[in-house]
């Protein structure tokens, strides 16, 4: 069936990208909201499809948010939609004429572009979808190398490879306002980065943190386990003030063992402030430090307008923290090779957390966003074991796998209580009761026979399978 449209009504498609899927969501929504948007789906909206339609106040907002946006590929203003042929005809002919008459002009030049999701067309019936819009009154010229407007055609023939069906589940046709962001994917990636570690946030994954967390220019922006500054980098390219700290001195230095195949020693200049300078972004650095996320520097003020990282899970990097001799569980030199952490001792995971919802509470400004990942067992994982914190409201809650039974989860939190004293979160690290106990023995569930039982199973079912 059709569906009707009001003179006043403008809707827009959104054509994303079909992976990080759970990611998409909270991402438009938080773009959506830096724009003055508000998140207004269709009544039939299916997170999972690849063709979302938003009612979008201005196009100004939607523009906006394509400046921004890596899981969205296209954006158009949506003309006419329907589940067959004779349906987008009926829509796109009670689409008001005068929204469509400024595109459509005589001295205008245009193309129509034909897009089929999960079924591969022929040249000739890509035509024959074009010939079959012949109803709409284009009286521009066509120009297929330099159009002034662009139109589309997409077919979406459902989500499942192995039955495609004949005809399209749905078909929509629009004006292309706008691509996404997803060349940042490219250009920022890692394996071009001057500066990398063991544990470098890929580029996709630091700009859907960046948008997660909401930030804007001239925004101060704070990772407090900041590693090589993958997700600083991201935060600078959208105009961000950027710092951080990490306890380990070679890392912010800069020097020590290097993380790539063929080279054995990081070179000079191998740092954070340099990886800014790669992408032009320098004037964002503001700098990094060499301090224990456990022990606080920072004056109890409302400084930073984002805080976002990735801490240790102790997997690829062991989870420390500083300690004074009396306390020291752990020699120096049994602590992870190359790394430079002189007194250190154990920093069990609950802790991280609990340090860190109370770092953000006292030091975000109201408003502002805390974005981590935090590491589950999936067996083990309900909704309960998300650490809470009395002024952080919890946003979104996002899971990539990393096996069938580990996973990280991408937590975003919103300041909007200011921090009193009742309100820190106490070490819970004794108590049995703690829901937050079970995130301290992840390293051991990683690595653990149960682990490694479940892996041997699945290679041996995908063998029997092949
Ligand atoms: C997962 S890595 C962060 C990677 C970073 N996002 C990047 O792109 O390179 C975690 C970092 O936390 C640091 N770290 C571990 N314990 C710490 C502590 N107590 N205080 C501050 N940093 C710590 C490690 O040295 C490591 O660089």
């Amino acid at each position: 069936m059709a569906l009707p449209c009001s003179r006043a009504c403008r809707k827009y498609l959104l054509h994303l990208a079909q992976e990080n899927i759970e990611f998409r969501l909270p991402e438009i929504k938080s773009l959506l909201a830096l724009n003055g948007g508000q998140f207004t789906p269709e009544e039939n909206f299916n997170e999972k499809s690849p063709f979302w339609v938003l009612n979008i106040p201005s196009e100004e907002i939607a523009q906006g948010i394509m400046k921004r946006t890596v899981c969205a590929k296209s954006l158009f203003e949506l003309w006419g939609q329907g589940r067959t042929q004779e349906d987008l005809q009926a829509s796109l002919n009670s689409y008001p004429m005068e929204n469509m008459v400024p595109y459509l002009k005589p001295d205008s030049t245009y193309k129509i572009n034909v897009y089929t999701f999960n079924k591969t067309v022929t040249h000739l019936d890509r035509i024959k979808r074009i010939d079959a819009l012949e109803f709409l009154p284009f009286q521009g010229k066509v120009n297929l190398k330099n159009p002034e407007n662009v139109f589309c055609l997409l077919e979406d023939y459902g989500s499942d490879p192995n039955s495609i069906p004949e005809q399209p589940v749905h078909i929509y046709f629009g004006r292309w306002l706008a691509d996404g962001q997803r060349e940042l994917i490219r250009s920022y990636s890692v394996k071009k980065r001057h500066f990398i570690g063991n544990t470098s946030m890929d580029a996709g994954l630091s700009f859907i943190m960046a948008n997660h967390c909401k930030v804007k220019a001239n925004d101060l922006v704070f990772d407090p386990f900041v590693g090589t500054g993958s997700l600083l980098v991201a935060c600078s390219h959208f105009g961000c003030y950027v710092c951080g700290t990490d306890i380990d001195y070679n890392t912010i230095h800069g020097i020590g063992k290097a993380s790539r195949k063929d080279q054995k020693w990081r070179g000079p200049d191998e740092n954070i402030r340099a990886n800014l300078r790669q992408y032009g972004a320098e004037k964002s650095y503001i700098d990094v430090l060499v301090s224990d996320a456990s022990k606080t520097i920072w004056r109890p003020r409302e400084l930073f307008d984002a805080i976002i990282t990735d801490p240790p899970y102790g997997i690829r990097e062991s989870t420390r923290k500083t300690g004074s001799q009396k306390e020291i569980i752990k020699p120096a030199e049994e602590c992870s090779g190359e790394n430079h952490v002189p007194v250190s001792m154990a920093y069990h995971l609950s802790d991280i957390f609990t340090d860190l919802l109370n770092f953000a509470a006292k030091h975000l400004v109201m408003g502002g966003r805390l974005v981590y990942w935090l590491p589950v067992y999936r067996p083990e994982y309900s909704e309960e074991i998300i650490p809470k914190h009395p002024c952080l409201k919890l946003i979104s809650n996002c899971e990539q796998t990393l096996s069938s039974h580990t996973a990280r989860r991408l937590i975003t939190m919103e300041k909007l209580k200011t921090f009193e004293e009742k309100d820190e979160l106490a070490h819970l690290i004794d108590s049995k009761l703690s829901p937050y106990q079970g995130h301290n023995s992840f390293r051991e569930k990683y690595f653990s026979g149960v682990t490694k039982k479940i892996a041997k199973e699945e290679a041996n079912n995908t063998k029997n399978k092949d």
